[in-house]
């Protein structure tokens, strides 16, 4: 028995090695943990299950069979986040360069479709040269399987990937179908395709970095939602992230213990929105004096920065942020702000976050570059995400909510719960200019000093329109609040709408327009 044990001792210390003393030196000198010291340092203490340790491959392939690595290049199990249990499955890099094979992709559908069974989140720790070379088709095979699982997975379990690496080809797609990318400065990249094929196909010169490092990927194209500048931040960043997500679609977020007073009644609520309407403030500021102090948590702060979102707590209560953001274009709704605003509503209607809106916008951005790029199409993304979404929606507009951009964030109309307007709120088919010039077009044409009428006509529109009370009078509105209140009476909405019930009619989904 004792050669036994010390027989499965040495197999599991040989597993433990991955690729071997040099390979994870080279993997420190680039700056990267080997996937086991991630795990190590993700998961709470002592409490990481590994599953499929001792599997290997089975290709025959260009000498694989002299090359058996246990383990097969990805580290897999389940552990523990603050108390919660988490799947994860980590690439290896220093094993056959992270590359997936086909029992590679095994294990990690294997974590998967057991986290689905518990209903728990899986976080996947990226650091691949993608399919392995030797296992041909059954390397993209595998690859499908995973695409598949995430996409069943999607709105049941959080998914969240970390990119620690390369992170090339197809391999892109699986994180791309999960609900968060989180990616490290310098160490990671994402493309389709690198830069040699790039240079080789259209001429153009481009550095890893610039092409799919984490700041592009974080500013121009959204791919990713958070660029930490090592790997202790992203997963540090991760498990904050779980804090305000449920472990799945049938529970709820969990509250924690309460630290700031609900009660409590900013007065610099008062001061944040200006008395000019067209001069900008910062949205973060009316979201922090809101939620509990410190709760938010922005999502995507450095794309399409004209609209904010992120997370946060009323009263201990988990609460999806969405604030039009009056710094960045005045606010307007464009392609971007559109996509990501609507994918973070449905992100949170998946997992039962309420979400609270703030509304300042002028209207969607108005120019050719942004209609013939579809904003028709994209701008519909967040009207649906709204109208299909049946978590306790919460609505304040602090300023403007001009013409369809009104309707569309979280208005009544669209169902939302709770509709507030603070009394600087203006909310009319659009702007005191704007009106002006298309109702008395014939009247400022033929006027001696246009100039003169046109501001006493803008002022007379400002004082009729111009203001909450018409929408407050229709219904629209449940109440004009003073800024100081908002907090107090959101949580108070908050906790009536714990037991809201609401649903959808009955389909195989619906055809968002895409
Ligand atoms: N399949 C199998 N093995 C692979 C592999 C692949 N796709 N890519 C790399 N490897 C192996 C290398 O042979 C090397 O093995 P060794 O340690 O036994 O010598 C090991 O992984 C590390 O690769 P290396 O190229 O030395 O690392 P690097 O840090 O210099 O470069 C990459 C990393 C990912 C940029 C580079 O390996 C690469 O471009 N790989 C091909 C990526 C690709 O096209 N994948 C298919 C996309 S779906």
């Amino acid at each position: 028995m004792d050669e036994r044990i010390e027989d499965l001792r040495e197999k599991k210390a040989r597993a433990r090695e991955g690729g071997g003393e040099e390979r994870i030196e080279s993997q420190h000198e680039k700056g990267k943990m080997t996937a086991r010291e991630r795990i190590d340092y993700f998961l709470d203490e002592g409490t990481f299950n590994e599953i499929d340790q001792l599997r290997t491959h089975r290709s025959h392939n260009f000498g694989m069979e002299e090359k058996q690595l246990p383990g097969d290049g990805v580290v897999t199990g389940y552990g523990e986040v603050n108390g919660r249990t988490v799947f994860v499955f980590a690439h290896d890099f220093t094993v056959f360069g992270g590359s997936l094979g086909e029992v590679f992709a095994e294990k990690v559908c294997k974590v998967m479709d057991k986290a689905m069974e518990v209903g728990a989140p899986v976080i996947g720790l990226n650091d691949s040269a993608g399919a392995r070379i030797q296992e041909g088709v059954d390397s993209l095979a595998g690859f499908g399987e995973i695409f598949r699982k995430n996409t069943e997975a999607s709105g049941v379990i959080p998914q969240i990937s970390a990119i620690m690496g390369p992170c090339a080809g197809g391999a892109v797609y699986s994180p791309a179908l999960t609900d968060f990318i989180f990616m490290v400065k310098d160490t990671s990249h994402m493309f389709i395709t690198g830069p040699d094929v790039i240079e080789t196909v259209t001429g153009e010169e481009v550095t890893h970095d610039e092409l799919g490092g984490a700041t592009p990927h974080t500013t121009d194209s959204g791919v990713a939602h958070f660029a930490a500048d090592d790997e202790e931040q992203a997963l540090d960043d991760i498990k904050r992230l779980l804090s305000y997500l449920p472990q799945n679609n049938v529970e709820d977020p969990p509250r924690v213990e309460p630290w700031d007073d609900p009660e409590r009644r900013p007065e610099a609520l008062e001061n944040i929105v200006p008395d000019q309407p067209r001069k900008p403030y910062d949205a973060t500021n009316v979201v922090d004096e809101v939620v509990d102090e410190g709760s938010f948590f922005e999502v995507q702060a450095e794309f399409a920065k004209n609209i904010v979102v992120g997370f946060g707590r009323l009263d201990g209560r988990s609460v999806g942020i969405v604030a039009n953001q009056p710094r960045v274009n005045a606010g307007t709704l464009d392609i971007e702000s559109s996509e990501k605003a609507a994918r973070f509503v449905r992100l949170c209607d998946s997992f039962n976050v309420p979400i609270v809106s703030f509304v300042d916008v002028p209207g969607f951005m108005p120019g050719t570059d942004q209609e013939h790029n579809g904003i028709i199409r994209h701008g519909a993304k967040l009207l649906y995400a709204y109208s299909e979404a049946t978590v306790p929606l919460l609505t304040v507009i602090t300023r403007k909510a001009y013409g369809g951009a009104y309707d569309v964030m979280a208005s009544k109309h669209l169902g939302a719960d709770v509709n507030y307007a603070w009394p600087t709120a203006e909310i009319a088919v659009m702007g005191p200019q704007g009106a002006v010039n298309v109702l008395y077009r014939d009247e400022l044409a033929e006027a001696d000093d246009p100039d003169e009428l046109r501001d006493q006509l803008i002022e007379e529109y400002r004082e009729e329109f111009a203001n909450p009370y018409t929408a407050a009078d229709r219904g629209y509105l449940d109440d004009v609040i003073e800024p100081k209140d908002t907090r107090a009476r959101l949580v108070d909405d908050l906790e009536m709408l714990t037991t809201k019930r609401d649903s959808l009619p009955e389909k195989k989904h619906g055809n968002i327009p895409l």
